[in-house]
C-alpha cells in the first residue's frame, strides 16, 4: 500500500514536471515564430503631416523604401489639372504628394528640383511633374504611392484606408 501511494506520487510529480517542459518548450516555439520587434515596427510607419514645408522634399522610410514626402503650396493647389489633384493626399487643409521614391522605369531615385517643381531621374532621363505623374519616359507610369490611412494630421504607411483604396480602384497607384 505504501509503495503504490510513493509510486502514484512519483508519477503525479514526474507529469507535472514534463507538462511545464511542454509548456516551456511551446512558448520557446512560438517566440521562435513570431516576428521579431523591429520586423513587426518596420510594417508601419506613422508621419506626422504637420512638420512639412511646402515644396520642400523630404524622403521618409517606409519597409526599407524610400518615400518621397512634398507639400503643395498653394500655387501648386491652384494650377494643377484633375490627373494631378487625383493624386493628392489631403490632410486637413494641406495637399501632399507622398510616394514611393523610385523611378518605376528601373528603380533609381529621381532627383527634386524645387525651382522646376519636377524630378528628374539622371539613369536615363526620365522627369516627374511636383504630384508624382511622370511627363518623360521611358518610366511607364507615375510614382507608385504607398498604402496609406489618415488618422488625424498623421499618415499611416503600410494601413490600406479608404482614401488609399479608391486611389487604388481608380488606376491612381498599382
Ligand atoms: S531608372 Fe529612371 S529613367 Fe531609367
Amino acid at each position: 500500500m505504501k509503495n503504490s501511494s510513493r509510486r502514484g506520487f512519483m508519477g503525479k510529480a514526474f507529469g507535472a514536471v514534463a507538462g511545464v517542459g511542454a509548456i516551456a518548450s511551446l512558448y520557446a516555439m512560438k517566440k521562435s515564430w513570431d516576428p521579431l520587434p523591429s520586423v513587426k515596427a518596420a510594417g508601419f510607419t506613422t508621419l506626422d503631416m504637420s512638420i512639412y514645408e511646402p515644396n520642400v522634399l523630404i524622403t521618409e522610410k517606409w519597409r526599407g523604401k524610400p518615400i518621397f514626402v512634398l507639400k503643395k503650396t498653394p500655387e501648386m493647389i491652384a494650377k494643377q489639372t484633375e490627373q494631378q489633384k487625383a493624386r493628392d493626399i489631403v490632410v486637413g487643409d494641406s495637399h501632399y504628394m507622398v510616394c514611393i521614391g523610385l523611378c518605376t522605369h528601373l528603380g533609381c531615385i529621381p532627383a527634386y528640383n524645387p525651382a522646376k517643381e519636377g524630378f528628374l531621374c539622371a539613369c536615363h532621363g526620365g522627369q516627374f511633374d511636383w504630384s508624382g505623374d511622370v511627363t518623360k519616359v521611358p518610366p511607364p507610369r507615375g510614382f507608385d504611392i504607398p498604402p496609406f490611412k489618415i488618422d488625424g494630421n498623421k499618415l499611416i504607411l503600410g494601413e490600406a484606408g479608404p482614401e488609399y483604396q479608391a486611389m487604388k480602384d481608380n488606376g491612381i497607384t498599382l
